[in-house]
């Protein structure tokens, strides 16, 4: 096992119906809160009233930016780090999915800190801007997908350059995340599809990037696949159903929080390849996963087949005794449960043909990789090549 730090600073206040205590929460933290969420849709409507409603009650000044869209743009973040800064705001509440919550990091981190959003992203050589502080967050998820209640990290999206990046930084963690299964039960199932989907790429992107370093790590992941499967099946048959609600809030935290890295820090490409499917057709990052994870399970079983392997057995019931035999058995046992959940997507579905691959791949060798060596530094090496025949069998 390799050496890790680790903690988990988020308080979790979890329970049906909790959100009524917002008030309490927010006024631990501020004194004029800046409300940030999705633009303002019938079903988010009455939910981002009765938010405001519980802040407003508890004494606390709101200011209401209903403007981050998801896969939030980096002019809409500046937008509204300026309105933070003006209306002279101490604190944030993100009510949202992985978006919201991700944008409100970038708002308070660099509302506090200076600069533009983009300034603080990886992106190829350029050396990201470091954040100085953030304002405190509290994150109310609408959706279990990305755990950005709970971590560090924060996805943001150039729409000018069609570029999407992220960055991590440890003032940015929400310092409260409520998780109440009602509020989790607000948006349309095809969002919940797309969030159990976006979960299982978290829990694979550490579980197939290294040899057998931390089997508390694999262990901890394989439960958390089986639940995932289970919670995804039920939550399908019955989007009301809050004690699955809950187990998938809890699947979705636990999941991107840092329990997969524990012993094993090495990881996998596979969000950077989903990345500019996002970027160049605006498509929700899980739905963007769902195509994306098949085709690179299927394309690079090969190269590590004792990790596909491993997997494959321990939780999708594979039984070939070949390593590579069961390795490759892993790609159509995840198309198959995918397809069991109405949830197996491809680019052609979306009408996408294969006019960007090479576009794209380029995209992501130039962000996250040596362009020059044509080489992403991974358990894998990735090239461009590789991309654009991901992208093909994506198709
Ligand atoms: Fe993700």
């Amino acid at each position: 096992m390799d050496e890790f730090n680790w903690n988990f600073p988020t308080e979790i206040i979890y329970g049906t119906g909790r959100l009524n205590e917002l008030g309490d929460i927010a006024k631990n933290y501020g004194k004029k809160v800046f409300l940030a969420t999705y633009a303002r849709i019938p079903v988010l409507a009455p939910l981002i009233d009765r938010t405001i409603e519980y802040l407003k009650d508890a004494g606390l000044e709101v200011v209401v930016f209903e403007k981050i869209e998801p896969n939030p743009r980096a002019h809409t973040i500046d937008e509204g780090v300026d309105l933070f800064t003006q209306s002279g705001c101490d604190s944030i509440v993100a009510l949202g999915g992985g978006s919201v919550i991700d944008g409100a990091k970038y708002i308070a981190a660099t509302a506090f800190s200076g600069g533009k959003s983009w300034d603080y992203v990886v992106l190829g050589d350029r050396k990201p801007r470091e954040y100085t502080g953030a304002y405190p967050i509290v994150a109310i998820p609408t959706v279990s997908a990305a755990g950005s209640e709970v971590n560090a990290g924060g996805v943001l999206t150039n729409w000018e350059t069609k570029e999407k990046s992220f960055s991590r930084s440890p003032y940015r963690i929400p310092k409260v995340a409520i998780i109440d299964p009602e509020v989790l039960a607000t948006l349309p199932l095809s969002i919940t599809k797309d969030s159990c989907v976006d979960i299982f790429s978290h829990q694979i992107e550490r579980y197939l990037s290294d040899e057998d370093k931390s089997e508390f790590a694999d262990r901890i992941t394989e439960g958390l696949i089986l639940l995932l499967k289970d919670s995804f099946h039920k939550i399908v048959n019955d989007p009301t159903d809050l004690e699955t609600r809950g187990t998938l809030a809890l699947c979705s935290i636990f999941s991107w929080q840092g329990i997969q890295g524990l012993g094993r820090m090495g990881t996998i490409p596979m969000h950077s390849i989903e990345m500019p499917l996002s970027a160049h057709y605006d498509m929700p990052h899980g739905h963007g996963m769902g195509i994306v994870i098949p085709a690179y399970l299927e394309y690079f079983a090969d190269k590590l087949p004792h990790r596909w392997a491993k997997m494959a057995r321990r939780c999708f019931g594979i039984t070939a005794k070949d390593d590579l035999e069961a390795a490759k058995q892993l790609a159509p046992a995840v198309r198959e449960w995918f397809k069991s959940v109405d949830s197996l997507w491809t680019l052609s579905g979306d009408g996408i043909g294969d006019e960007k691959f090479q576009e794209m791949a380029e995209d992501v060798m130039r962000m996250f990789g040596d362009l020059k060596k044509d080489r992403i530094a991974s358990i894998i090496p990735t090239r461009v090549q590789d991309m654009v025949e991901i992208y093909k069998l994506a198709l």
